[in-house]
């Protein structure tokens, strides 16, 4: 064992060139853990806190200075001395610490910083890779990549609302596989693109985002599942659709409204919703759906569920929070069948381990994620291995912010060797 005998924050900077928290925390040893955290564009309103500095002179009062103070002065003393092994003891000290259910005093960015550093440091310490340290000897699964090839929304200039369109590389022997198998189709992808004379300049996440775009989601998954037939590919077979219409960035006064993103973008009621998702898993291809309803329409989340759980993954981002509360709810209630887990969503490691827990004993699958804001910290990628959450969507493979993620991942499969297995084995 060996203890905690320093915690240091800094102010650096994510993708978007927007302030966040990077966190080194020191043994007694002397080994060093480093993390940082990201952020998010479109998130749910019961999100765990992000504190920033509002001080508008600043990084138009998006600085983190305030958070550095609560790691370095308030979160620090309270740490130092510990066991850096014990993961939930650190974490549950600065629950008790923070006191407040969103971690509004101290802010979800410091406690997440120090948590995640924390974990790297006892990972160290033990001589292991995080991916082992976190999840033991038996943590030896590849998640399925869904990488995020068309950028609308929050995320984009493009004008479609649906959020992300993803590539789901479903039968691949491995996880570098996958990874060739979703560059071949990227490379189709930006050919179409250019031959309709669109620009294949990037959104936030790396993927495609032409500002001119015609046509709206179903012009989107037509263009996708030509691009992996171009590559020699069937698709809904070998490649399938993932989406994320992150819907409550559209949703007004109980209608979704796609003139928020589209020009003439039509105005739908939650049935109508329904039936457009419905059309989309039918007709394109598309067999995952994340935040297809807004995150406190449960009744027609519950609705949804049951038309189509049996046939597609209906995932909860927005609705579900990475909270463990939520989630309870979600199980009981038959809302959704599967949850993405952002540790930054709930504010630590333990707290994001047991949400994956609980769904994976309620039969519901498990998707790691980045944010749209990012560093090269590539931690959710170990954490995907470690939980055996089976899926992970980290982008596209553009931007070194995403592919730090991928990466990682194709190192992880290389130590594992012949023990590795890939997510739908
Ligand atoms: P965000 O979006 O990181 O901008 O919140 C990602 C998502 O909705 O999945
Ligand atoms: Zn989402």
């Amino acid at each position: 064992m060996s203890e905690i005998k320093s915690v240091f924050a800094r102010e650096i900077l994510d993708s978007r060139g927007t302030p966040t928290l990077e966190v080194e925390v020191e043994t007694v040893r002397g080994v060093f853990g480093r993390a940082s955290v990201p952020s998010g564009a479109s998130k749910g309103e019961r999100e765990a806190f992000e504190l920033r500095d509002g001080d508008k002179k600043r990084f138009r009062g998006k600085g983190v200075l305030k958070a550095v103070y609560n790691v370095e002065e308030l979160i620090a003393p309270e740490i130092n001395g510990m066991d850096i092994c014990d993961q939930w003891g650190i974490d549950q000290e600065m629950i008790d610490l923070d006191g407040t259910p969103e971690k509004s005093r101290l802010g979800a960015n410091a406690i997440l910083g120090v948590s995640l550093a924390c974990a790297r440091a006892a990972a160290l310490e033990l001589g292991l890779p995080l991916y082992r340290y976190v999840g033991g000897t038996n943590a030896r699964v590849l998640p399925v990549p869904l990488l995020n090839v068309f950028n609308g929304g929050a995320h984009s200039g493009a004008p479609v609302a649906c959020q992300e369109f993803m590539l789901r590389c479903k039968k691949a022997d491995s996880f570098a596989d996958a990874i060739e198998m979703a560059s071949s189709v990227i490379a189709c992808l930006r050919e179409l693109l250019l031959g309709k004379g669109y620009s294949v300049t990037v959104g936030d996440e790396g993927g495609f985002a032409p500002a001119g775009f015609q046509g709206g989601t179903i012009a989107v998954l037509e263009l996708l599942n030509n691009a992996v037939e171009k590559a020699s590919l069937a698709p809904g077979k070998e490649i399938s659709i993932a989406i994320d219409m992150a819907a409550s960035s559209f949703f007004k006064e109980g209608i979704y409204d796609y003139s928020v993103f589209e020009k003439e973008g039509a105005k739908l009621t939650a049935d109508e919703q329904i039936a457009f998702i419905k059309k989309l898993v039918h007709g394109y291809n598309v067999d995952s759906v994340e935040d297809a309803l807004a995150e406190n329409e449960w009744e027609s989340w519950r609705t949804l569920t049951a038309e189509l759980g049996s046939q597609c993954q209906l995932v909860g981002d927005d609705l579900f929070v990475t909270n463990v509360e939520l989630l309870k709810k979600g199980i009981a209630e038959k809302c959704a069948n599967a949850v993405l887990l952002k540790p930054n969503q709930i504010g630590t490691l333990t707290e994001c381990c047991t949400a994956a827990q609980l769904a994976q004993r309620s039969h519901f699958n498990t998707i790691m994620s980045h944010r749209s804001g990012e560093t090269c910290d590539s931690f959710i990628a170990d954490l995907a291995v470690a939980l055996g959450t089976g899926q992970i969507k980290a982008g596209s493979l553009a931007r070194s912010e995403r592919l730090a993620k991928y990466n990682q991942l194709l190192r992880i499969e290389d130590q594992l060797g012949e023990g590795a297995l890939y997510g739908t084995f």
